[in-house]
Parts: structure tokens; C-alpha cells; sequence
């Protein structure tokens, strides 16, 4: 079971439309909602006129900022509809509540906000300008800042603080300003042969998953608030909810319900309004995002911008990195990647000197989420092709370049902490071989290869699980992992192998907080690493009491006894045997002799298994049009070990291709007030068919002693690299070094 490629089994009923999302959930006596977004980027609100609304037939309520029952804080989760102020266009002002979608839609088009226009900041540099108007008036010095540790690396948060550092000191519009920084620069860079220098911009970027963000919500008669969500963490879910409507944690019930793509953007969603409507009206209420509020409303990548200054000996040895990191936390300012993405702006290498400033700044844009790896695709934009120049300049093969200098197993990495595993370097090893890499001096004038490595430190959260064996003889893992990358497989292949059952006996309840032990979300590649590993130790536990009680029935000492074939047999000798099934039956009918068959996992103490994948990229410009074609990609990722070969190979798949839109296409456009331009899959460009080359995908496995069977994360590290394999290839075909994200052919040309 461990090692071969299977279908993903719940793959089948989402193609055929068969599986069941919170949209198609049926409710008693439901109630729709619909948001009333704002107009204006930044605004006063004067006031809010509801009445047409609900005069509108069908119409149940329509609430505002002061009628939701919260508990004060601020930030997405606690003011879930706009306060006094509006500071994005987009932003929820009210909410509409009928008994049809069509009525909460008519609804929603009559409420009339009146509002006085504020000066809104629409841009980055904007933003740090000298004079630049506060993007948010009503910011409270102090508001907790949300930014979870869902993805790993990042650290303390430092505020305000050392305005002498990066510049925009003056700038109302810092949120938060985090510098990591050891050893001496300066001198790390006048010791330097050659010193590589490079600004570069990357686009707000949608997730784009298909299914919207949906919400239902209702509460029973015990008061408990009881939601089904698309979200990727039913406990944070739960703790989100408890905060923001000041509710007891056992008060709070959350089932992450099938996802249909998440991506990260699922880490902080449209609960609240749906929860609130529900606690006011008390009545099921469902909330399904529209495409449109999903672009303008939801939780995307950010802007960025990054500065980078790099330098080596002549010999290719890296002396000191020194930038800064810019990233727009949009009006609320409440979540951010920049930190993260100065962590990784230095790439998976040992620098003797480093200093990188981390800015998160409030705009009048959508507050940011997650997306897949946050902050690493321009990370690696920048401090890839950066590299890339180096060698050039020096005359180095850029792979030797790079393996002089990548950290291995018990190096140290930049947050100061020991690398206990790693495979980037047999990842470079191995594309090395790949005979694109060899040809890449061989090709016609208009072609290049580009290579690049990503880095992802992975995620951490503790995670738990409980296997029990039913009185059928099968058993149960449960876990409160939400299911965005076939968890199912790699659960049921996990228990299976590590129980002795075959795997049509096991099966997965997952996501329900009322039932699951405490896990973190399914975000940051952790899923199988760490869930999965709390699988395993639970399976390895009930086995271990099944052996116990076979022991009492065939008067055989436990350590003498094995489970195949669905039996507990003596070792080496099959002939006394006696059936699992016979014995859960046998414990559950004498559940006073036996406490049933069940073990607890958890993972209080693994350690961070990074990750890592080299990409090459073929591509090919268009010297009249400025157009980019990838003939082919390959990619090379350390998976740790490959439990589904297949699943893996989709998430490396899936991973190049939103690397190849971050790189090529996509960006949410606005207008010059701060509007989103367009917000549905017609007008937001992502790759299509015809985009995506061929991709030759190569497993390299350097197993992860704490994951389950070796495995790693492997979601978020394909995405990481691909925008500078592009870059680099481009380079490779015009010479010309590209600092903008997506590289569409009017900045190609
Ligand atoms: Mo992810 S961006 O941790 O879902």
C-alpha cells in the first residue's frame, strides 16, 4: 500500500458532481445570505440605509457592523462587517438575509451606504511615500495581530521600533517591521568579488480554487453555534468563533465539510457573517461567495516588493545577503507574509552575513491571506534569478553555484534552527543528470533553460488521531484534518499498512470537532507529515492492544503474536488463528472484560521536515511579440518518501502550474480608485491547457525520520521555484532580467 500509485478516492465523486459541499447541504428552514460589499477604497461611513431592503419580499433581515453580537478585537474574524470605516473596496458593509438567494441578491442591490471619501492608498509605494495618507484612520495602536504560524517559519513580530532601518520611517501605513539580521554585511559584501543588486515586484494573485467560500451555519437548541464550512481548520475554526461572538469552546461545533480546492485561501474565511446571521436570526443560514465576492472579498496572495543585494567570492562562495521585503497587508492589516518571505528571500543557503527587513503595510486593497507557500514564489523570484546572475557573472555553472552554498542536514538555517533532513542538494544532483540541462547551450537562439530552486520550511501544528477498531473488524482513523489533498488515501494506506488490515477494512471520519482529538489546519504541507504520522502511531497503538487482548485468547504471549491477513496468528506458526473480526466483536460484547480496541496518536515532538524541488524550465520567446511559450518543465522534488506516488506526482503537477500563472498571467488588475477590474475565471487570466507544457516529474525521496513512513510535505514546494525557472529561462533566451511579476509580453518586450 505504501509506494503505489492509487486513484484518489474521493476523486471520482467530485469530477462526477456527486460529492456533497456545504452549498448542496440541505437545512431545515434555511436562510440565504448575500454581502453588500463596498464601493469606495476608503471611506466614512455615514450611514447605512436598509429599509428598501427589507421591504424586498423574501427578506428576513439586513444587518450592519452593530448588530452582529461580537465580542470586540479587531481583524477579519472579530469585524466581520465594516466598522465606521471602509478601507477596501470589496470590503462586507452589510449583510442580507432571505429565504432565497435570489431575494438576499435583490436584497443586497437596495441597501444604500452612504459614505464620505477618504484618501485611499492604493500601492506599496504609495504607501511608504513620504506624507502618504494613513490607509486606515480608526487603526487602534495595540489590535492583536492574527498572522498564524499556519506555514511555518516567520518568528516574533516586532512593531514600529527601529525607524532608522529601510527608510519610510515617516509612513503611517507600517504595520509591523521584523529586521533578521547576524553577522557583519558591509563586510561580507566588500569582501565579496562580485555583488549582485536587484528590485523586484510580484502582483496580488488569487488562489483560484472552484469551489467559493461557503458557510452554514445554524445553532441548537443547547445554544450551541453549530458550522459546516469549506475551511481547512476545523479547530481554528472553532477557536476563530469563540473569539469573535465571545462564546464558550464547547459551545462551538465545526465540521470541515469536502473541500473543492483551497490552497490556503480557506485559512481564514466567511464564517463570521454566517455564524452572526444564524446567532441574531436563530435560524440555518448559508453564505456561498459569489465568483465575483471571492476575487474582491476573499483572501489572496499580496503584493510585494522586495530589494536584494547579494554577494560571492570568485569562487562561487556566498558572502552576505542584505534587502528588504515588502508586503501589503491590505486594510485591515491583520495577516501578512512578509516575514516569511524575508526568511526565504535568502533561499535555502548558508550566509556567512545576512540583514532582511520584513515590512507589512496597510493599502486600501483586500486584506491578504494564504496561497500556497505564502511569500516563497517571489522569494525565490528574487533571490533565484539574483543567483542566476551571479553565476553568469562569474562565470559558474549556476548548479555548482548553487551546491557550494545550499544548506544541508545539520546546518543551521536562518531562524537559527538545526536542518535535521533536507533534500535540496540531491534535488539539484538530479536535475543535473536531466539531459535538458545539458542541452540548454545547444538550443536555437530564441530558446533557453531556466533553472531555479524553491525552498519550504514546512509547517508545524500538533496533530492527533484516534484508530479504533469497530465490532466488524474494521477500523476507524479519526482525525480533525480537513480534506484538500486526498488525505483519505493517505490515511487509510497509513492505518492499513501500520495495523496489518487490508485497506478495504479501514476507513476516514475526519474534520468534526466534537469528535476528532485537536489537530492544526490542513495548511503549511502538513497534512500527511504530521496528521498522517499521528495515524500511524495510533494504528501501531490499537494493533498493539489487539495483540493484548489475542493474547488472552489464544494464551500466547503478545510479543509471539502478528496481524496479517486479517487474523492474529502466532509468529511462524498459522496454524492457531483467531480473527480481528472475531475478536473486536468479542471485546465490543464483553466491553466489560476489554475496554474496545482504540489507539491515540499524536505529534507533540517532530521536528520540521523542509522542503525542497529543482525546476528546470524550456522556454521560448517571441522576439516580436515578447510572448513566452514553456516547451517543457521538469521538476525535481524531495517528497521524503512517495506514500501514493500519484497523488504526489498531481501535487507537483498542480504546484508548476500556479507557478507557471504567477509567473506568465495572473494579477488582480484594479482601477485607479482601488476597484477590482473584473472578478470572474473569464477575466482573470490563469494558465490553460495549451500553457502548460509537458511536466517531467522526478521523485527524489531523502525520508523524513519523523514522518510517517519517511513521508514529507509535499504541497507547497513544487510552487515555490517555478516563477524564476521562467525568469531565468527567459534570461537564458533574450538576456533580459525581468523584476516584475507575471512577465506578460508587454514587459518581455
Ligand atoms: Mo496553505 S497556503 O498553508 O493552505
Amino acid at each position: 500500500m505504501i509506494g503505489t500509485a492509487r486513484r484518489r478516492r474521493d476523486g471520482e465523486a467530485k469530477v462526477r458532481g456527486a460529492t456533497r459541499f456545504v452549498g448542496d447541504m440541505p437545512a431545515h428552514g434555511l436562510l440565504h445570505a448575500r454581502p453588500v460589499l463596498a464601493a469606495e477604497a476608503h471611506a466614512r461611513i455615514i450611514g447605512i440605509d436598509t429599509e428598501a431592503a427589507r421591504a424586498q419580499p423574501g427578506v428576513v433581515a439586513v444587518l450592519t457592523h452593530a448588530d452582529l453580537p461580537l465580542a470586540g478585537g479587531s481583524g477579519r474574524a472579530a469585524e466581520p462587517l465594516a466598522r465606521e470605516e471602509i478601507v477596501w473596496a470589496g470590503q462586507p458593509v452589510a449583510l442580507v438575509i432571505a429565504e432565497s438567494e435570489a431575494a438576499a441578491e435583490d436584497g443586497a442591490a437596495l441597501v444604500d451606504v452612504d459614505t464620505e471619501w477618504l484618501e485611499p492608498v492604493l500601492d506599496l509605494d504609495a504607501a511608504l511615500a513620504d506624507g502618504a495618507p494613513p490607509a486606515r484612520i480608526s487603526a487602534r495602536a495595540g489590535d492583536d495581530d492574527s498572522a498564524a504560524d499556519a506555514h511555518g517559519g516567520g518568528g516574533d513580530e516586532a512593531r514600529g521600533g527601529d525607524g532608522d532601518h529601510g527608510g519610510a520611517a515617516a509612513s503611517p501605513n507600517i504595520a509591523v517591521r521584523q529586521r533578521l539580521q547576524a553577522g557583519d554585511v558591509e563586510a561580507g559584501l566588500a569582501a565579496a568579488d562580485h555583488v549582485v543588486r536587484g528590485r523586484f515586484r510580484t502582483s496580488w494573485v488569487h488562489q483560484a480554487y472552484l469551489e467559493p467560500q461557503s458557510t452554514l451555519a445554524w445553532v441548537e437548541p443547547d445554544g450551541t453555534l453549530v458550522v459546516h464550512s469549506s475551511t481547512q481548520g476545523a479547530f481554528m475554526t472553532r477557536q476563530g468563533l469563540a473569539n469573535t461572538f465571545g462564546l464558550a469552546m464547547e459551545k462551538v461545533r465545526v465540521q470541515a465539510a469536502p473541500l473543492g480546492g483551497a490552497f490556503g485561501g480557506k485559512l481564514m474565511i466567511a464564517e463570521p457573517l454566517a455564524a452572526a446571521a444564524a446567532l441574531v436570526l436563530r435560524r440555518p443560514v448559508r453564505i456561498v461567495f459569489s465568483r465575483t465576492e471571492e476575487f474582491s472579498a476573499g483572501n489572496p496572495a499580496p503584493g510585494q516588493l522586495l530589494e536584494l543585494e547579494l554577494g560571492a567570492t570568485a569562487d562561487g562562495a556566498l558572502t552576505a545577503i542584505r534587502g528588504r521585503v515588502v508586503g501589503d497587508r491590505g486594510g485591515l492589516g491583520d495577516m501578512g507574509v512578509e516575514a516569511l518571505s524575508a526568511l526565504l528571500s535568502a533561499g535555502p543557503y548558508r550566509w556567512p552575513a545576512h540583514d532582511l527587513t520584513a515590512l507589512g503595510v496597510t493599502t486600501n486593497r483586500v486584506s491578504p491571506g494564504a496561497y500556497r507557500a505564502p511569500g516563497a514564489p517571489p522569494a525565490a523570484f528574487a533571490v533565484e534569478t539574483l543567483l542566476d546572475e551571479l553565476a553568469d557573472e562569474l562565470d559558474l555553472d549556476p548548479i555548482e553555484l548553487r551546491l557550494k552554498n545550499v544548506l544541508v542536514a545539520g546546518d543551521k538555517g536562518l531562524d537559527g534552527q538545526e536542518i535535521k533532513v533536507f533534500g535540496a542538494r540531491e534535488c539539484l544532483e538530479r536535475v543535473r543528470e536531466h539531459p535538458l540541462y545539458a542541452q540548454r547551450h545547444t538550443l536555437p537562439a530564441d530558446e533557453g533553460v531556466g533553472l531555479a530552486l524553491g525552498f519550504w520550511p514546512g509547517g508545524l501544528e500538533p496533530a492527533g488521531a484516534i484508530c479504533k477498531l469497530d465490532s466488524d473488524g474494521r477500523l476507524t482513523v479519526v482525525t480533525a484534518a480537513a480534506d484538500m489533498s486526498g488525505i483519505e488515501n493517505a490515511f487509510i494506506a497509513i492505518a492499513a499498512e501500520a495495523f496489518g488490515l487490508p485497506e478495504e477494512q479501514v476507513r476516514v471520519v475526519t474534520g468534526d470537532t466534537g469528535s476528532a482529538p485537536y489537530g492544526g489546519v490542513a495548511g503549511g504541507s502538513k497534512v500527511t507529515y504530521t496528521y498522517g504520522r499521528a495515524v500511524e502511531r495510533a494504528a501501531e497503538e490499537a494493533k498493539q492492544r489487539l495483540l493484548d487482548v489475542a493474547a488472552s485468547e489464544l494464551e500466547i504471549a503478545p510479543e509471539d503474536l502478528e496481524v496479517a491477513d486479517g487474523e492474529v496468528r502466532p509468529l511462524g506458526a498459522p496454524g492457531r488463528a483467531v480473527a480481528i473480526a472475531d475478536l473486536a466483536a468479542k471485546v465490543y460484547t464483553f466491553a466489560g472484560r476489554h475496554r474496545p480496541i482504540e489507539g491515540y496518536g499524536s505529534t507533540a515532538q517532530v521536528s520540521r521536515a523542509p522542503g525542497a524541488a529543482a525546476h528546470l524550465s524550456h522556454v521560448k520567446v517571441d522576439r516580436e511579440t515578447g510572448e513566452v511559450r514553456l516547451l517543457a518543465h521538469v521538476i525535481a522534488q524531495d517528497v521524503g518518501r512517495a506514500l501514493n506516488p500519484a497523488l504526489v506526482e498531481g501535487q507537483m503537477h498542480g504546484g508548476t502550474a500556479q507557478g507557471i500563472g504567477w509567473a506568465l498571467l495572473e494579477e488582480l488588475a484594479h482601477t485607479d480608485e482601488g476597484q477590482l477590474q473584473g472578478g470572474t475565471f473569464a477575466e482573470y487570466a490563469l494558465p490553460s491547457t495549451d500553457q502548460v507544457p509537458p511536466i517531467e516529474t522526478l521523485l527524489v525521496e531523502v525520508p523524513a525520520p519523523d514522518g510517517p513512513f519517511g513521508a514529507k510535505g509535499v504541497g507547497e514546494p513544487p510552487v515555490c521555484g517555478v516563477p524564476a525557472a521562467i525568469a531565468n529561462g527567459i534570461a537564458a533566451a533574450t538576456d533580459i532580467r525581468l523584476g516584475v511579476l507575471p512577465m506578460t509580453p508587454a514587459r518581455v518586450w
